[in-house]
């Protein structure tokens, strides 16, 4: 939190990083434990968290040979919006944990990099700084509140400040068991601030005496009770793209589908339900149960430009980074998450090309050997 947002080039450390890892190291050297364990921490034995990464590496490539790659292009597009490579960024918490550019950070390194910052609803940044650090390229990140009149209120914010889609995230009606923020009672520190949801005063009457302080305040907030009929209550107070995220089977992708909802397939980073299969391989039966009806999305474990290949071999139309961009935001600030969005971009690139492929237009399953 102490490193000033410097450029890249003003960063000797950051210079020095080579691939995901590097930055992963970086960052987390940057980061006092109480944030770090809980950006690094998944639900009980997180079992989930290392299958996300594991599932990924296990996964071969059947590339072809003697194809013309003098030009590779990496662009996509989500929702109609032109993104450079098929990367965004997740949602995620307290990006002022990782730096004090916090979320205006990763929004301008997601913007200026020509992808996507998806906002959380528990940021440190209200969402209309955000949508103007990257103007047309953001999305909200809406949880389901027990008030629906502020969820209603975040929504129209976000519509308002140019949000593009909104993600309700659905598997979390409980913050699944990160022990280690249990064990050190996580806390958010006193200068930070979740200007969206909720007063410092707020915070403070919801602290107790064990455990991690942030299952105290979202249980009090989220609504168990949300579901698939309640879509028509967020249709009816919005008309931006619906994007479901946190489902994992092709039972949910078909009901998905059938509101008229694009499918983000994730199980929160392994922060949730421990044994929940991987994301990566509970892709393929999401993207055969919707049939090309809507877009699917996935996030989880991807620390490679061959697990953007691979995702996209699967039917994903875009992947995005939750811990990767919060190493790149403590590891550099914006010029952290920047660095860590083109050198995935720059192994996606590659990665084309020794399979020989020109476009992601021709990447399909036969890429990969499941
Ligand atoms: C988490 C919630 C806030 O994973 O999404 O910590």
């Amino acid at each position: 939190m102490t490193t000033p947002n410097l450029p890249d080039a003003d960063q000797p450390e950051l210079r020095g990083t080579v691939n995901l890892a590097d930055l992963e190291a970086l960052g987390r050297s940057r980061l006092d434990r109480n944030a770090l364990e809980y950006y690094a921490s998944g639900a009980n034995d997180e079992v989930t968290l290392h299958a996300n990464r594991a599932a990924f590496r296990a996964l071969r490539l059947r590339p072809r040979m003697l194809v013309d790659v003098s030009n590779v292009d990496t662009s996509t597009t989500v929702l109609g919006l032109p993104l450079a490579c098929p990367v965004g960024i997740a949602p995620s918490a307290f990006h002022g944990l990782a730096h004090r550019a916090a979320e205006l950070g990763t929004a301008r390194a997601a913007a200026s990099a020509g992808s996507i910052m998806t906002l959380s609803t528990f940021s440190n940044t209200p969402i209309e700084d955000v949508a103007d650090a990257a103007p047309g390229r953001m999305w909200f990140q809406l949880y389901p509140c027990i008030d629906r009149e502020l969820s209603a209120d975040l929504v129209r914010r976000a519509e308002a400040a140019g949000a593009r889609a909104l993600v309700v995230t659905v598997d979390a009606p409980f913050v699944g068991r990160r022990e280690p923020n249990e064990r050190h009672r996580f806390a958010l520190p006193p200068h930070l601030r979740v200007p969206n949801v909720a007063s410092r005063d707020h915070l403070a009457r919801l602290e107790s005496e064990s455990g991690s302080q942030l299952v105290n305040y979202f249980q009090g907030l989220i609504d168990k009770a949300f579901t698939w009929d309640d879509l028509a209550w967020l249709r009816s107070v919005t008309s931006l793209p619906v994007v479901l995220k946190g489902l994992l089977t092709a039972e949910d992708a078909v009901l998905a589908a059938e509101h008229g909802c694009h499918v983000w397939v994730s199980n929160h980073g392994g922060r949730q339900l421990d044994t929940a299969i991987s994301s990566i391989a509970a892709l393929p039966e999401v993207v055969d149960a919707v049939g090309g009806r809507v877009e699917v999305y996935l996030d989880g474990g991807v620390t490679r430009g061959t697990d953007v290949l691979k995702a996209v071999a699967l039917g994903a139309r875009c992947i995005f980074l939750g811990r990767a961009a919060l190493w790149g935001l403590a590891a550099g600030g914006e010029a952290g998450v920047r660095r860590t969005l083109d050198l995935l971009q720059d192994e996606l690139r590659l990665a084309l090309a020794l399979s020989g492929k020109q476009n992601l237009g021709q990447v399909g399953r036969d890429l990969v050997r499941l």
